[in-house]
């Protein structure tokens, strides 16, 4: 196979921040009747890690190659197969590894399969070498800012019979105009802005993803009106950073106005992901206080509650002001329910760190949340820190951490017990057949015997029986 390297990554452009304004490329892209007909039949398949915006990135391309004419296919074993990845822990790049092993051996009896690594991962120099390494039959590599391209890289690929690799370390620009095929028909992910600013000294996404940037509010209100006007229940605005909308539009717009907008246009369930608590302001309390759609439930990452640690993590606020800010909430929005993000084990975590964070969760009484153990990532000033604790230790933190989280979720599972919540039906449980699932306003799972007409709906149901991470209940009037 011949061999063509368009872009080769670089961290250090990646984490270069220039101060121009965010530019828009509106893309209305004309192929050849050759590219039509080399997509034409052939079946793909997508297989995505990571967040959110990795989950809506696979739905732009999944929306270009269904225009293409390709076909969605059920597995690995299709014609093109694209593998999106995921670089912020170790474990997750570890699976797309084993990922990577799978189709190796597929490509050694079916030497036809198209085969492309996208995503956050192949962003990094090394990462990269070590994948064309281990897997030199990979067809394609394209990074996170050559989504709007990649249709044109699998066609010279395929028909010339080379590797190439693109991925543009840069800032990058917002690209409009681009194919969509959701994998919802009820809920849907629309991104209110790219990148990250904030640099956390243990993240790599500022570097994966480049520079903040914010959708224009028009773009944003055109996609959400189309949705709602097709019948979409439930809108999750997507940012690393949500609360920095619009700073680098000058527009005058920010986060408040735009949740407002949204608000506004009558989507009956409003959520968005992820906010940082530094920046969050009363306006944004306010507004979501005032609208009944927006659902009372926010992810508020936390990540240590040593003063000392989050310093170390660039993460700019105090456990006393995140502990304010969570007090405000509490008081102005009813019912709300918060979630997290905490890192166990960060560089030199003491024993007296650590149990300023089991402080703060048994103070906060969360009501979901996500932890993870540290895990270094290369190129962030987080992995050069000197590391004393020894992995033994962070288990043992990990395990304890656990259990007083639990505490508060399993509380605030059980105080639903007997009462009456609306949940949108999501499908089939996936724990049990005979059960469907959906979330409540508060964004806890449930499970209920109903029949399938109910899917994408909001209905009534009542909590029978709670668990730790989910709830039993009974359609009410079914
Ligand atoms: N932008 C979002 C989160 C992005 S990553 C935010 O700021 O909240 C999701 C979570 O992964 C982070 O909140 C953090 O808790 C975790 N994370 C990121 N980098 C990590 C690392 N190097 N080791 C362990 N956890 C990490
Ligand atoms: Fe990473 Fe911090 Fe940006 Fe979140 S805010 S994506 S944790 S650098
Ligand atoms: Fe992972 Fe990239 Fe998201 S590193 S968490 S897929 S931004």
């Amino acid at each position: 196979m011949k061999k063509e390297v368009i872009n080769e990554p670089s961290l250090k452009k990646a984490g270069l921040r220039n101060k121009s304004e965010t530019t828009f490329d509106y893309v209305s892209k004309a192929y050849s009747p050759d590219v039509y007909k080399f997509y034409k039949g052939k079946t793909f398949f997508i297989r995505t890690y990571g967040c959110q915006a990795n989950v809506r990135d696979e739905e732009t391309m999944k929306g270009m190659l269904l225009n293409m004419g390709a076909l969605e296919g059920t597995d690995i074993e299709s014609d093109i197969v694209i593998i999106n990845t995921c670089a912020v822990r170790e474990n997750a790049e570890d699976k797309v590894y084993g990922e990577l092993g799978i189709l190796k051996n597929i490509y050694q009896t079916k030497k036809k399969v198209i085969t492309c690594v996208c995503g956050c991962m192949v962003e990094q120099p090394e990462i990269l070498d070590k994948i064309l390494e281990t897997f030199p039959y990979i067809s394609v590599v394209f990074g996170t800012h050559e989504i709007k391209d990649f249709i044109d890289l699998i066609y010279e690929s395929g028909t010339e019979n080379t590797q190439i690799v693109a991925v543009n370390s840069k800032p990058g620009e917002v690209v409009e105009g681009l194919a969509v095929s959701r994998n919802s028909k009820y809920k849907a992910y629309v991104n209110i802005m790219y990148g990250c600013d904030k640099f956390c000294t243990y993240c790599i996404v500022p570097y994966t993803r480049g520079k903040e940037r914010s959708r224009k509010y028009e773009d944003i209100i055109l996609e959400c009106q189309d949705l709602i006007d097709n019948g979409y229940q439930e809108i999750m605005l997507l940012g690393q950073n949500v609360n920095a909308y619009g700073n680098d539009l000058k527009e005058g717009y920010d986060f408040a106005d735009l949740l407002e907008g949204v608000a506004k246009l009558g989507i009956p369930r409003l959520r968005f992901t992820t906010s940082h608590p530094w920046n969050f302001n009363d306006r944004m309390i306010d507004i979501i206080a005032s609208y009944p759609n927006i659902m009372p439930f926010i992810h508020l990452p936390v990540q240590s509650g040593s003063d000392q640690i989050l310093q170390r993590m660039g993460r700019r606020y105090t456990k006393a002001e995140y502990l304010e800010l969570v007090a405000k909430m509490r008081e102005k929005i009813p019912n709300l329910a918060l979630s997290t993000d905490i890192i166990v084990g960060f560089p030199n975590e003491s024993d007296d760190d650590f149990n300023e964070t089991l402080d703060l969760v048994d103070k906060v009484k969360y009501d979901a949340a996500f932890t993870f153990i540290f895990s270094p990532r290369k190129g962030t000033p987080a992995a050069k820190m000197e590391d004393k604790i020894t992995k033994e230790e962070k288990s043992a933190r990990f395990q304890e951490l656990v259990k007083h989280l639990e505490v508060s979720i399993s509380a605030s599972a059980q105080r639903m017990v007997g009462n009456t919540y609306k949940v949108l039906v999501d499908g089939i449980s996936k724990h049990n057949p005979e059960y469907l699932s959906g979330y409540t306003e508060s964004n806890k799972l449930v499970h209920f015997k109903g029949g399938l007409r109910n899917i994408g709906k909001i209905i009534d149901v009542k909590i029978t029986e709670s668990h730790t991470y989910s709830l039993i209940g009974e359609i009410v009037n079914e």
